[in-house]
């Protein structure tokens, strides 16, 4: 088995920074899988649908090419919600497995992040850590980070947000947000990105071992 490293948890917990930080540590290919989801209620949206239409939305899933899409846009704050509804149909889920597999097979070895990525996506990894942090912790990060882009970032609607968030991405039947049971918890609500890095760290060479 090649080296993965999964990383999953909720929103705006610092997986992504953490998984991009790791890759280039241990010079990996990153997937954000978050885009994938973001990307398919952006294609869907762009062509006036409807969220909720599934077929629309498993057709566009099959056919993403992310390079289609402005980053920027992907990551705005309605588009993550966006993408929470969509994520939230298994066969829309179904649609997007083997394009994540597929990353997570190259012989060197990969970087994943998202919600179900050593749940179902790499049951097998190598390192599986889920990252989390307190509710306020993550809206002001998330705030912090919209105001850095130039976007609007009001706190109690963020947290509003990253709350429903949370709930409907662990309620969901299909692969809900939730740790492997072989996963290392890494609680980040304390913890500066240094500090945070350096716990992934010291989680991906213990396992390595
Ligand atoms: O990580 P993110 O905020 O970019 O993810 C956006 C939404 O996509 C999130 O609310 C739930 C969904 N998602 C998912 O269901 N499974 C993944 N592996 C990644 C994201």
């Amino acid at each position: 088995m090649s080296f993965v490293i999964a990383i999953d948890g909720p929103a705006a917990s610092g997986k992504g920074t953490l998984a991009r930080r790791l890759a280039a540590h241990y010079s990996l290919p990153h997937l954000d899988t978050g885009l994938l989801y973001r990307a398919t209620a952006c294609a869907l949206l762009e062509e006036g649908l409807r969220l909720d239409d599934v077929e629309s939305a498993v057709a566009a899933a099959r056919s993403l090419s992310l390079t289609d899409f402005d980053e920027k846009r992907l990551r705005a704050r309605d588009m993550g919600e966006a993408a929470s509804v969509v994520a939230a149909m298994p066969a829309v889920r179904a649609a997007l497995v083997d394009m994540q597999r597929g990353f997570a097979a190259r012989p060197e070895g990969a970087v994943l992040d998202g919600r179900d990525i050593g749940t179902v996506i790499c049951p097998d990894a190598k390192v599986k850590i889920f990252v989390t942090a307190a509710p306020e912790t993550r809206a002001t990060r998330r705030a912090l980070e919209l105001a850095r882009a130039g976007e609007e970032a009001d706190y109690t609607a963020i947290l509003e947000d990253v709350k429903k968030r949370d709930a409907r991405d662990s309620a969901r039947s299909a692969a809900p947000l939730k740790a492997a049971a072989d996963a290392v918890t890494l609680d980040t609500s304390d913890l500066d990105i240094e500090e945070a890095f350096a716990a992934a760290r010291g989680i991906v060479e213990k396992a390595r071992r």
